[in-house]
């Protein structure tokens, strides 16, 4: 019988599904749902010292919906961190700990470039008897302006020194997550390594625009008519979120192996997850899809991922984490390998010829071009 159960940097997990910083870890009462349906730990919204700094505005969502209007695909959000005093947050983390001791909870925390309000956020809040810490170097709206989240997590040196003063002060293992809205995720996170972080944790939203009302033709969601650009998140975002993941774990490969990878990005069922621990994920996190399903999608997903497990007869995560990251490779390699494997089977291939597919670009035709263009789909 496989097991989801996981130790993830000296935390004992039942399973790998970890709540996502946001509205599903918002305060005692939600997170307390989420032990009790089983999540296998849970990421506080994120915490600053001054939370009167932090004035939330409405509506503050916006959805991208599928065409038949069914489905919620993208999510667009320009929610800011807690607006909930510190003060409570320490109550509210110290009370967690007593009612669920067994509960993995993470204290998500951001504040401005000073080392003492760093050292002062992490001392207070390890104090509550938090298992761990994720820095949100990646809020991509509103806090950039205040010269933090994303504006730091893009910059790799300011990340090596928050990391470093992080380092300085935790006794709990800690992981910086990082902003998609970069070019080479690899810089910031190798700087966030470097700089102590146990792990990485990514991603974070996709700066975006959900939308521009026709009928208004004001760019939506549309606050006393004006907006500001958002971050992006839901199942929209999972192919962005597979490469990123991809491209962190292929570093802490080589670079920094025995590091952790928290893996996040529309996940919504046991099979997103399991893609994401092939290319390298220890935990997965879900934020919007929480915000969809509620916190009874935990149990469906533990059995997806017990099912996919069972049925490749993997018994524990670590038999297929990072199984998919060896099939990376150039474009270059691919023409090479393609070209070897067509030499060596034509023989063959003159006996059965294959389907006929777009080999160069003058065959494409004006009368098959959708037919052409399904053809070489996998
Ligand atoms: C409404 C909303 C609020 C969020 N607030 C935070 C936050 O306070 N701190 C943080 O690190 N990430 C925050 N996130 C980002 C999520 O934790 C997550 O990285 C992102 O949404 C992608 O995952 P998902 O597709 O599962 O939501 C928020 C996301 C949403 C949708």
């Amino acid at each position: 019988m496989p097991t989801l159960a996981t130790t993830v940097d000296g935390l004992k997990l039942p399973n790998p599904f970890v709540i996502g910083s946001g509205p599903p870890g918002t305060n005692l009462n939600v997170i307390s749902k989420a032990f009790k349906e089983g999540w296998g730990a849970v990421i506080a919204k994120t915490v600053s010292l001054d939370a009167s700094k932090v004035i939330n505005v409405s509506p503050r969502y916006g959805k991208l919906h599928s065409s038949d209007g069914k489905e919620v695909i993208g999510w667009e959000n320009i929610e800011l961190i807690s607006d909930r005093p510190f003060r409570l947050w320490e109550d509210e983390f110290k009370r967690c700990k007593d009612m669920h001791p067994k509960g993995i909870l993470i204290a998500s925390i951001m504040e401005e470039y000073e080392k003492d309000r760093w050292v002062e956020l992490v001392e207070r809040s390890q104090a509550c008897g938090v298992d761990g810490f994720e820095l949100n170097f990646s809020c991509p709206h509103g806090l950039p302006e205040r010269k933090m989240g994303a504006a730091m997590g893009q910059d790799p040196e300011v990340l090596e020194r928050v990391c470093g003063w992080v380092k300085g002060a935790s006794k709990i293992p800690f992981w910086a997550k990082m902003t998609p809205n970069i070019t080479h995720i690899e810089d910031p996170s190798r700087a966030a390594l470097r700089g102590g972080a146990t792990g990485i944790a990514a991603i974070n939203t996709i700066r975006s625009v959900i939308g521009v009302n026709l009928e208004t033709l004001r760019p939506e969601p549309s606050v006393e008519g004006y907006t500001t650009p958002g971050g992006y998140s839901s199942r929209a975002v999972k192919p962005i979120a597979l490469r990123m993941v991809m491209e962190v774990a292929q570093l802490i490969r080589s670079e920094f192996p025995g590091r952790s990878l928290s893996a996040i990005g529309g996940v919504e069922n046991g099979r997103d997850a399991a893609e994401f621990i092939l290319l390298g994920g220890d935990t997965v996190q879900v934020c919007t899809g929480v915000m969809k399903f509620g916190y009874e999608m935990v149990k469906p997903m533990c059995d997806e991922l017990l099912a996919f497990m069972d049925k490749h007869k993997f018994e524990a995560l670590a038999d297929f984490k990072g199984k998919a990251l060896p099939y990376f490779t150039t474009h270059a390699d691919l023409v090479k390998r393609q070209t070897e494997r067509k030499a060596a089977q034509k023989a063959a291939a003159a006996a059965a010829p294959a389907k006929k597919m777009v080999q160069t670009d003058g065959e494409w035709s004006g009368d098959d071009f959708v037919k052409q263009s399904n053809d070489l789909a996998w």
